[in-house]
């Protein structure tokens, strides 16, 4: 299969993000958010916002990307693209950016994206300075 270029992936991660944000679940916020994830091994998984009338238990767009990556034994976020609408730019919450670090490399690269297009690239590392990371709590 011929690898995709750099803008190749990106259009896709868009148009797969803009996809799952049009199905989002949002009766009670009315902000729609889509998500989509490229693997380190090249695949492709979105997820959008599921609102519920007990409103904490909703689940914000990356949640479900990630769910989705981790359901077909995936590990490793290489970019997560996140989109909603066109007024502000939003950057994931902060429990989420916790959850890219569960799954990312000193790589991991997130893209920030209105319905006009990708505005802005940053690294996990630049948004997520100091995240949880305690390797006690890890083990084989
Ligand atoms: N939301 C996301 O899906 N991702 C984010 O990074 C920020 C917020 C959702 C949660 C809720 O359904 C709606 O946006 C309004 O907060």
């Amino acid at each position: 299969m011929q690898e995709m270029n750099n803008s190749a992936t990106e259009s896709k991660l868009f148009e797969l993000a803009a996809s799952a944000r049009g199905k989002a679940y949002v009766p009670y916020s009315g902000f729609p958010v889509g998500a989509a994830i490229e693997t380190v091994s090249g695949n492709y998984y979105a997820g959008c916002n599921v609102e519920n009338v007990s409103y904490p238990i909703g689940t914000c767009a990356e949640a479900g990307a990630i769910a989705a990556m981790v359901a077909c034994g995936e590990l490793k976020i290489k970019k997560i693209l996140i989109i909603a609408g066109g007024k502000e730019l939003i950057a994931p919450c902060g429990a989420c950016l916790q959850r890219i670090k569960e799954f990312s490399t000193d790589e991991t690269e997130i893209l920030l994206a209105t319905p006009r297009g990708i505005e802005k690239k940053f690294s996990l590392a630049q948004m997520l300075p100091f995240g949880f990371n305690n390797s006690e709590l890890k083990h084989d």
